[in-house]
């Protein structure tokens, strides 16, 4: 997909814009690094071999802006865009700006659904499924908003879902009079079959939804999402899949799973724009919610028609969104989920092989994906987190507290093998030499 709007040959205009701003002219006013961005690199990328070498995965390096002196390692909060999302952004938000005119903004509206279709086909679903939210949690609060729940209802949740998860079916169960109950997190994972069996253990007669994460954010345990779902079916339960953590990585086929809802944001694994994300809802509970947000500018199609109704929304981003999702499925979805989860596993050994650290992340890859977390002996996290960015250029998230603290570490198919190499090497060192 390529949908940009501009009513002029774009890439003559990026450089009469950026030769304006040299001269300090009227789009001084532009941020810097909007006005400044490169052009999509000469060399496409080029198409995926059949068994692609470190050549290819150095040439899908390149499409991102992040210098080699930094090692990203941290997909499971941010992700950067490659250069061809971060083009569609620019050119579309350039285009309404030029050109603000109803005309124009159909257009973009037609950029929106073509979006939609887009994550149709990346979850395997139709475009009536779709809603297109702002992030995860907007999508997770329109579910737990939207549902018909109160007095004698349970909602099933998982206790190591996002914190922001559970706290807004916390806050609603005290609003509307329904009851949550949470299966605890054993670490490290127990296996798909002992968190099969807990799931079941807390159904009752009264629960409506179970609300599980398929990756979670905390340690990365993967679970049986297929099986949970089967299991709520049989008894008549519906199901929300957080999927902040499996979307953009993971091979997701919604189709196969067949949960009730999945939610996620464009900013994770997909590599898309801020403030995008999806919501699916299955056609089978299309009748059961309700939207929280009533205002204009619907989708056009199937439930975007009554939940998507918004108010004015960030079209380009949108679309850029559109655009990201392209790209991951031009490179192909099992072909990152699978170099994704080498660079894990590549990363898990050499953290394994390092005196004193403790891994918090099962390595068996029915169990975890793609985020690895772990205590470093006695290091302090924040501060080891904070050394390994600045000395070092390696970017990674610190978990305090008593809960697994430590490092969480989240590689994806932008990194090259050198970039978890150096990581290791790197965690040894302050390992052996302390964090002066
Ligand atoms: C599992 C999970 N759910 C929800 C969220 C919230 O995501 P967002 O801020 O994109 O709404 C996160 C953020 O890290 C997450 O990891």
């Amino acid at each position: 997909m390529s949908t940009r709007y501009s009513s002029d040959d774009s890439r003559m205009d990026r450089r009469r814009f950026a030769h304006l701003l040299a001269l300090g002219g009227s789009t001084a006013f532009l941020p810097r690094a909007i006005a400044d961005f490169p052009d999509v690199p000469d060399r496409p990328l080029p198409p995926t071999p059949d068994v692609p070498d470190e050549q290819y995965w150095t040439d899908v390096r390149d499409q991102f802006l992040v210098p080699r002196k930094l090692a990203p390692m941290n997909a499971a909060n941010l992700c950067p865009s490659p250069r061809p999302v971060l083009q569609a952004l620019y050119d579309n938000t350039r285009s309404i700006d030029e050109d603000p005119s109803p005309y124009n903004r159909r257009k973009m509206s037609q950029g929106k659904e073509d979006t939609r279709s887009v994550l149709a086909d990346y979850l395997r679903v139709s475009p009536e499924e779709i809603v297109i939210t702002r992030n995860t949690s907007e999508a997770n609060n329109l579910v737990s908003s939207g549902l018909d729940l109160g007095e004698g209802d349970d909602v099933v949740i998982f206790a190591d879902n996002h914190p922001s998860n559970n706290a807004a079916w916390t806050e609603k169960a005290r609003r509307f009079g329904f009851q949550v109950r949470a299966v605890n997190p054993v670490s490290p994972h127990r296996g798909p079959e002992y968190y099969l069996s807990a799931f079941a253990d807390h159904l009752s007669t009264r629960t409506r939804v179970l609300a599980f994460t398929h990756v979670t954010n905390s340690v990365g345990d993967l679970f049986p999402a297929k099986a949970l779902c089967a299991l709520a079916r049989d008894r008549g339960v519906m199901t929300l899949i957080d999927g902040a953590q499996s979307f953009g990585v993971l091979d997701v086929d919604l189709s196969d799973i067949q949960p009730d809802f999945y939610t996620g944001s464009a900013h994770k694994w997909p590599c898309g724009p801020k403030e995008a994300g999806v919501l699916y809802i299955s056609r089978n509970v299309h009748s059961r919610i309700a939207p929280s947000v009533i205002s204009l500018y619907r989708g056009s199609t199937g439930i975007s028609r009554r939940m998507e109704g918004m108010g004015q929304r960030d079209n380009p981003a949108i679309m850029a969104f559109g655009e990201a999702l392209q790209f991951q499925m031009n490179v192909g979805m099992r072909t990152i989920e699978t170099r994704t989860r080498e660079l894990t596993q590549a990363l898990i050994e050499g953290l394994e092989a390092i005196d004193g650290v403790t891994l918090w992340t099962h390595p068996h890859p029915e169990r975890s994906a793609s985020v690895v977390t772990f205590e470093a002996g006695s290091l302090d996290p924040a501060r080891l987190a904070e050394t390994l960015y600045t000395n070092d250029g390696i970017i990674a998230a610190s978990r305090s507290g008593a809960d697994r603290p430590g490092i969480r570490l989240s590689p994806h198919f932008y990194n090259l093998s050198e970039e978890i190499d150096r990581t290791v090497a790197t965690i040894g060192r302050y390992m052996r030499s302390g964090l002066r």
